[in-house]
């Protein structure tokens, strides 16, 4: 977990492809600090083991998460706020989960819940919602702003003075980029942009860019 989270269980809610990243991940911190759990909610059919741990139930284990620290391997923004809301409400903290090997400042805040994936680099003056999943390899430069529950695909570079709203989806290996100090390029909430995109200007709220330079697409 993030430097100065003791010791705790963490509990990877998701059992697909990410939560198999994300078990990797843990297995690659500091390893002596706990167990790792798995689990998903009802309403799926589960796989019982995952990267051989045992799948759990949500539903058995929620009233019992005294020293756990979770997160939230689902690739769906909407999910994993759903999901932290009702471990929050259940008394559960989230983790921030950082890979050894991401370069990154005393000047990035992270928040809880949020992921950083193996080869990324964030520079300075950058802020990390809460429950953000930055996949592998993707570059974030000074003064960026992302939203919470936002997530950036594997290989995304972003351009000084950035912006990205809660829940936008930004696609493997797109560039963000002509923000200005004073004038950062602002991607939308729940705003989308696809794979490769170049995006040159700013994406309204909801909205879908692709290409590049990136147009609106619906
Ligand atoms: C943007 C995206 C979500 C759109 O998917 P969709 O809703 O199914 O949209 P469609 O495939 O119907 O495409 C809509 C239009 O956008 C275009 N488009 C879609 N993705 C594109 C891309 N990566 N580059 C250029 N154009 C693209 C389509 O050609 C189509 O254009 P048209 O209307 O002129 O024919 C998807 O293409 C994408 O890029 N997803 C990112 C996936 C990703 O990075 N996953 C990482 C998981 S870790």
């Amino acid at each position: 977990m993030a430097d100065g989270e003791e010791s705790s269980h963490l509990l990877i809610v998701g059992a697909g492809g990410h939560a198999r990243e994300l078990l990797w991940l843990a297995s690659r911190l500091d390893s002596g600090r706990g167990r790792v759990r798995v689990a998903i909610e009802s309403g799926w059919q589960p796989p019982r083991t995952v990267a051989g741990i045992t799948v759990e139930s949500l539903d058995a284990i929620e009233h019992d998460l005294v020293d756990v620290r979770y997160v939230v391997a689902i690739g769906d923004s909407r999910a994993r706020e759903r999901i932290s809301s009702r471990l929050e409400s259940a008394g559960a903290r989230a983790a921030a989960l950082v890979d050894p090997s991401v370069q990154l400042s005393d000047r990035v805040r992270i928040g809880s819940g949020a992921v950083i994936c193996a080869g990324c680099v964030l520079t300075c003056d950058i802020t990390v919602g809460r429950h953000v999943h930055i996949n592998c390899g993707c570059l974030v430069h000074h003064d960026a702003r992302i939203g919470d529950y936002a997530t950036l695909s594997p290989g995304v570079r972003i351009a000084g003075h950035v912006v990205i709203g809660p829940h936008a989806l930004i696609g493997i290996g797109a560039s963000i980029i002509n923000g200005r100090e004073g004038a950062p390029l602002r991607i939308g909430a729940g705003a989308v942009v696809a794979a490769g995109a170049c995006v040159t200007r700013d994406v309204p709220d909801g909205a879908m860019v692709a290409g590049v330079p990136a147009v609106r697409k619906r």
